[in-house]
């Protein structure tokens, strides 16, 4: 569990990056910050692309920067909308892979905590890797 503290700095990491949002399309700029076990956090923005189904949301470029610098253990996610949306299916997929005790802490553009939960509340019946034969 994370302190008011730490949810608060990772809020605000949220926000801070939303900024770099690249969506022209949507114009829905979106800030994830995600942090790890090693203490380290993770941030992220979606980016569009004209060929719109090459976009790619917040939650994923935080998490696939994460894993590409040997991050595989998490413990919470902060997701920074206009409107407090919740992270997209896509994202909690992704997300699930590494495991389903994830804090996910949704926020306003203010950076208001306007929602707080889990991935496994999130995700129900969430594919994972046991799941495939090979890895049982
Ligand atoms: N988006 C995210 O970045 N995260 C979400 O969880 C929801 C949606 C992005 C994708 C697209 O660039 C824009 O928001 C509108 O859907």
């Amino acid at each position: 569990m994370l302190t008011d503290e730490q949810k608060q700095q990772l809020i605000q990491a949220a926000q801070h990056v939303r900024q770099w949002a690249y969506a022209p399309y949507s114009n829905y700029a979106v800030g994830a910050a995600l942090l790890a076990t090693s203490g380290r956090v993770y941030d992220g923005v979606n980016v569009e692309n004209a060929a719109y189904p090459n976009g790619i949301c917040a939650e994923r470029t935080a998490l696939y920067k994460a894993v590409s610098e040997g991050e595989r253990d998490f413990l919470a996610v902060a997701v920074v909308t206009s409107n407090g949306g919740s992270p997209c299916g896509a994202c909690r997929q992704a997300l699930a892979e590494f495991g389903l005790h994830l804090q996910v802490l949704i926020a306003n553009a203010e950076g208001e905590l306007v929602g707080e939960t889990t991935l496994e509340a999130l995700l129900p019946g969430a594919f994972r890797p046991q799941d495939l034969p090979s890895k049982l």
